[in-house]
């Protein structure tokens, strides 16, 4: 049988990026020695706030081009706020790459782990499964305003909040299409078109009218503060959730802490025509505060593994590292901000020996 090769680009970045891209590098390598269907030609891109610092630049001339050949981007976390302010970073090399290659679909499922624990009272893994589905292009981050008179008493700053019919129809689509493939068909809309009465209606009127293309979806509606509420009084309602790039920004941190830690989040930065590579990353951040301590948790890139996989057409790969991981949550071997005390290359271990057991 002809063995599938897939090039991956990795961008550790900053802080704990390197170390948690190392970690699942690891794990994605042992899993395709293991089943021995396909294999990963990883090439590494040391873009980070560091090269920013000595060059000016995050990105390379040319960069950009040299990513696109790869099927799929492989990304750790940038900011090192010490240094290069956080907007700087942002733009300079995640911003850049979703906006280029048109990654307009942010998907963030979110679940209890067995092994782990919700710090919400009485929420068992089964009440908790969601995925919640960002717009990634357009909002508030699709860098429209400016700033005038600085430094005056009267300077002026505007961050202006910009949605087309095209983009919010291609969002709509592509929730309605996740939510279709889920077992429970359940779709909740986010907005906030009480207060916000342009933008956000017309996410309501896209909405309806997509929705007529998918009878088998149930759509329910709700505004994001109230949002928030249900996510934490009655989680089990929930299944997948649409929302802007920064409703959605601010749910799915919730969703993750509800879950039980940051550290076990994944998303995916889709171009779901496929005409350029997807990005996949944990949601976390460079976490400076733990970097270089070899304690960072790194479930959330192994999940990031495993959604990569899963785009690239490795549905069942997919799911069994998903269960090698959760194996090993469920046995305890789970990092300190899972209330554990196993390092970085403990979990990753365990991981990888688990999925050996696969052969
Ligand atoms: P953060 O996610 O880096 O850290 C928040 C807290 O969670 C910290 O206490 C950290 O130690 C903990 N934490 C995060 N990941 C963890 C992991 N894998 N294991 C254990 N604990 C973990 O968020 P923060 O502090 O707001 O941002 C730090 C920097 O990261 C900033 O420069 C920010 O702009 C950047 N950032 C980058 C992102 C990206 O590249 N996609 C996403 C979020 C933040
Ligand atoms: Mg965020």
């Amino acid at each position: 049988p002809v063995q599938q090769t897939y090039s991956i680009a990795s961008i550790p970045a900053d802080g704990i990026g390197p170390e948690v891209i190392d970690a699942g590098i690891q794990v994605l390598n042992t899993l395709s020695e293991t089943l021995g269907s396909f294999r990963f030609d990883f090439k590494h891109y040391d873009w980070s706030s560091d090269t920013y610092k000595k060059t000016g630049k995050y990105i390379p001339d040319g960069g950009l081009d040299q990513l696109k050949k790869h099927d799929a981007i492989f990304f750790g976390a940038v900011g090192a706020p010490e240094d290069v302010p956080d907007h700087i970073s942002l733009w300079g090399l995640r911003l850049a790459i979703c906006q280029t290659f048109q990654q307009y679909a942010n998907v963030r499922p979110t679940k209890v782990f067995r092994g782990t624990q919700s710090p919400l009272r009485k929420c068992e893994p089964k009440d908790l499964d969601w995925v919640i589905i960002r717009e990634n292009s357009e909002g508030e981050y699709a860098g429209q305003g400016g700033r005038s008179h600085r430094g005056q008493p009267w300077e002026t700053a505007t961050e202006v909040a910009i949605f087309s019919r095209h983009g919010v129809e291609r969002i709509m689509r592509f929730a309605f299409e996740t939510a279709q493939r889920r077992p429970r068909k359940l779709l909740t809309l986010v907005t906030k078109s009480n207060a916000q009465r342009n933008g956000m209606v017309l996410w309501d009127e896209v909405a309806e009218e997509i929705s007529q293309e998918f009878p088998e979806v149930t759509m329910d509606k709700m505004l994001v503060d109230a949002m928030t509420c249900r996510m934490v009084l009655k989680p089990e309602s929930i299944d997948t959730i649409v929302a802007t790039n920064l409703h959605a920004d601010i749910l799915s941190d919730l969703a993750a802490a509800l879950a039980g830690s940051i550290g076990i989040a994944p998303t995916s930065n889709l171009d779901p025509t496929r005409q350029n590579p997807s990005m996949f990353e944990p949601i976390h951040g460079s976490a400076f505060d733990i970097t270089g301590k070899g304690v960072a948790n790194p479930v959330a890139t192994f999940w990031t593994a495993a959604e990569m996989l899963a785009w690239l057409g490795e549905e069942e790969a997919s799911q069994k590292l998903l269960e090698c991981v959760e194996n090993v949550c469920e046995r305890g071997i789970v990092t300190a901000d899972l209330g554990g005390s196993a390092k970085t290359v403990e979990v990753t271990n365990a991981v990888c020996d688990e999925i050996k057991k696969l052969a």
